[in-house]
């Protein structure tokens, strides 16, 4: 059974990337029933990001977070979506069958066409073809290789519902093709929120990165918004405090918290466990990630060595999709 999720490289992969989807993500690579497929979703990056050293150098941050946090190129594989071309081929395919009327209500649309009409400005003013076609393509990452699972925070659930709306039409339209994927429910993932209270996200600038220097994290947890109560007052044991400290704890450090919350404490301190306890969850995986960064040449080497094996899947399913819409030359390879 195929596990899938990307990583969009348009920033440092940050603390609510890692609760969402790179946690759950490398729990079934536990598991000996399941293959994960773990890619940079570098063509979806590129709907926002027009820097080209920065998009390579944000898709080797991304694999360097995957293998610091415990991807295990042997067991899963991990590759640049941009080096599997059948995925595109794909894309097309399903493009011709996705119901634009779906695609219109996308979030990502959406959220684009709503700031527009706050600024009084045409609704479509900035959106590319590929902004709209988003979900299309993410369906293709999916189908392409029948992945049955896929792990993804709350606010990707929408699109993987439209690939299974997509594949459900193709084997409507074809026969039994390609595979419908779930979304994989993982009990503990929740969506993080980031220091203004907001969901924590790339695009909002509001996130907390995996990996970056104890100074950045400590003025990062330093912004987090408190009330104005004394040390003395107790506290309700919730926001974006205690559910950062929450997400990294273990039930008895959570308990404690708690009492201290429930018999006073100062948001100081509170902010100074949350500092320790996120550095130390993290410290032998940001060993590796600075090690990681340190080689991108074992990183290529890793992405180069997935994809391979990737492709292969790629190649099988892509070749059944062109027979069953009657297009090709199936004695080709
Ligand atoms: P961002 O919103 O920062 O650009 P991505 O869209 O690249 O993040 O998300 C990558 C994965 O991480 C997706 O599965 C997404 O659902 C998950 N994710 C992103 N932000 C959060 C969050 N704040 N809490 C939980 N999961 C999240
Ligand atoms: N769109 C996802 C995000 O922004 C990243 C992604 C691309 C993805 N293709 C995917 C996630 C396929 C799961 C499955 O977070």
């Amino acid at each position: 059974m195929i596990a899938l999720t990307g990583i969009k490289p348009t920033g440092q992969p940050h603390l609510g990337n890692f609760i969402g989807a790179i946690k759950p993500a490398l729990a079934l690579q536990n598991r000996p029933e399941i293959t994960g497929y773990y890619f940079i979703a570098d063509y979806h990056a590129l709907v926002s990001e027009r820097d080209p050293a920065c998009l390579a150098q944000k898709s080797r941050e991304v694999a360097a977070t995957w293998l610091a946090c415990g991807l295990d190129p042997e067991k899963s594989c991990i590759y640049r979506q941009s080096d599997i071309s059948e995925i595109f081929e794909l894309h097309w395919i399903l493009s011709c069958l996705a119901a634009k009327g779906y695609l219109n209500r996308a979030h990502a649309y959406k959220a684009a066409m709503q700031v527009n009409q706050e600024k009084g400005q045409d609704l479509d003013q900035g959106v590319s073809l590929g902004l709209f076609s988003y979900p299309v393509l993410m369906a293709a990452d999916i189908l392409i290789v029948q992945a049955q699972l896929v792990p993804v925070g709350e606010d990707q659930k929408q699109h993987v519902e439209i690939a299974r709306d997509i594949a459900m039409k193709f084997h409507h339209d074809y026969g039994d093709v390609l595979t419908i994927p779930q979304i994989a429910e993982v009990a503990e993932a929740s969506t993080l929120c980031g220091f203004d209270g907001r969901k924590m996200s790339k695009s909002y600038g509001n996130h907390i990165p995996i990996f970056c220097d104890s100074s950045d994290l400590q003025k990062l947890i330093k912004k987090i918004p408190t009330d104005s109560s004394t040390p003395q007052e107790p506290k309700a044991a919730k926001g974006v405090l205690f559910d950062l400290f929450k997400s990294f704890a273990t039930e008895d450090q959570i308990n404690s918290l708690k009492e201290k919350y429930q018999h006073g404490v100062g948001w100081g301190e509170v902010k100074e466990s949350v500092y320790q306890q996120i550095s130390s969850y993290f410290a032998s995986s940001k060993e590796k990630y600075d090690h990681f960064m340190a080689h991108p040449e074992n990183i290529d080497a890793i992405l180069i060595d997935g994809a391979s094996r990737v492709r292969k899947k790629a190649r099988q399913v892509l070749k059944q999709v062109k027979k069953a819409i009657g297009v090709g030359n199936n004695h080709m390879d």
